[in-house]
């Protein structure tokens, strides 16, 4: 395929094929994290709100229905820019958020997992969602000053008052996962993992092994050089390397639904052209097999 051919055509998220998360939630493979459509340092409103909310319609046309957020992206913009563009909602839209760490200031994280906590936080997103039910609710990440099993107690104890649908985990070890699993079923966990970026490889396989959807964030690398290999299929392909990188997830795990984040409407056509490009077995191999410290893709 001509370099031009790929990128000119856009294709839906249905050509991902699709997940069932939780035994009830089918969606879409490929999904949109809403994290980037906030200003610097995830914080505050967008340079341009106009663009944000046209991204988040243009996700909807091309049939994106798993859209990622956090009441701490902005904080609270991400969650009100999904609800001023989206809502009402189409019927088959999930939207997965996640509370218990916040953003105190530009590039900033305070961990705050108390089942108190977590009980506002909540409120506040199904506030600015315009939702009586969460689809899908992760602990964005376990907080060490709060017992693990006390804040998966009090997301069990919301899901049972009928606030959440299904609970999620972000940011966490298999023994995180196992803990969790003995309070409340686990339906996802979102961790940063790419075809450069493998520390979580363990962890998509337990998912994999266990029906559970495993929503790699940062599934571009946030855009950062990786290596030239990718470089190499990408031209063979007559693909972007970021592309290529969305198509390796794609083929890693079943279970696997990236959550490409963007700004720009262009960046969202190319991006979704990654649903439909099949990565040749051959590529695929020799991606996997490269060793890249993590480090190339922290900067
Ligand atoms: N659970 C967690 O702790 C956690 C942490 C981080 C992220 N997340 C979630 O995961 C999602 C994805 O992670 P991420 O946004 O950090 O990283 P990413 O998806 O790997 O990369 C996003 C970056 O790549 C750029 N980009 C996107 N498409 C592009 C394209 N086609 N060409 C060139 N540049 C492109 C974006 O800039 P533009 O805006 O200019 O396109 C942005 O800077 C987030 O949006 C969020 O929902 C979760």
């Amino acid at each position: 395929m001509a370099k031009s051919m790929i990128n000119e055509q856009v294709h839906s998220a249905a050509a991902a094929g699709t997940f069932t998360i939780g035994g009830d939630l089918t969606v879409n493979r490929l999904g949109y994290g809403a994290m980037r459509i906030t200003g610097p340092g995830i914080w505050g409103p967008p340079a341009d709100k106009d663009s944000a909310i046209a991204t988040l319609r243009r996700a909807i046309d091309l049939d994106v229905n798993l859209i990622d957020t956090a009441d701490s992206y902005g904080p609270a913009v991400s969650e009100e820019l999904i609800a001023k563009a989206l809502y009402p909602y189409p019927p088959a839209l999930v939207i997965a958020t996640k509370g218990g760490w916040e953003r105190p200031g530009p590039g900033q994280w305070t961990h705050n997992a108390s089942p108190k906590h977590l009980a506002e936080a909540l409120e506040g997103s199904l506030k600015r969602l315009r939702l009586d039910r969460i689809d899908v609710y992760q602990l964005h990440t376990p907080d060490n000053a709060v017992s693990f099993e006390a804040s998966m107690g009090a997301l069990a104890r919301l899901r049972e008052q009928g606030k959440i649908r299904h609970v999620a985990l972000s940011n966490v070890t298999r023994e995180h996962i196992e803990r969790a699993r003995k309070i409340v079923p686990i339906v996802s966990v979102q961790n940063r993992y790419s075809f450069a970026d493998r520390e979580s490889d363990y962890i998509v396989d337990y998912c994999e092994a266990n029906g559970i959807a495993f929503l790699p964030w940062a599934p571009l690398g946030q855009a950062k050089e990786a290596h030239d290999a990718i470089q190499k299929v990408a031209k063979e392909l007559g693909a972007t390397p970021l592309q290529v990188a969305l198509a390796w997830l794609l083929k890693r795990s079943k279970v696997i639904l990236p959550i490409p984040g963007t700004s720009s409407v262009k960046h969202l056509d190319e991006n979704l052209s990654a649903a439909g490009l099949e990565l040749p077995q051959a590529a695929f191999d020799e991606l996997s097999a490269l060793s890249i410290p993590p480090a190339s893709l922290r900067g």
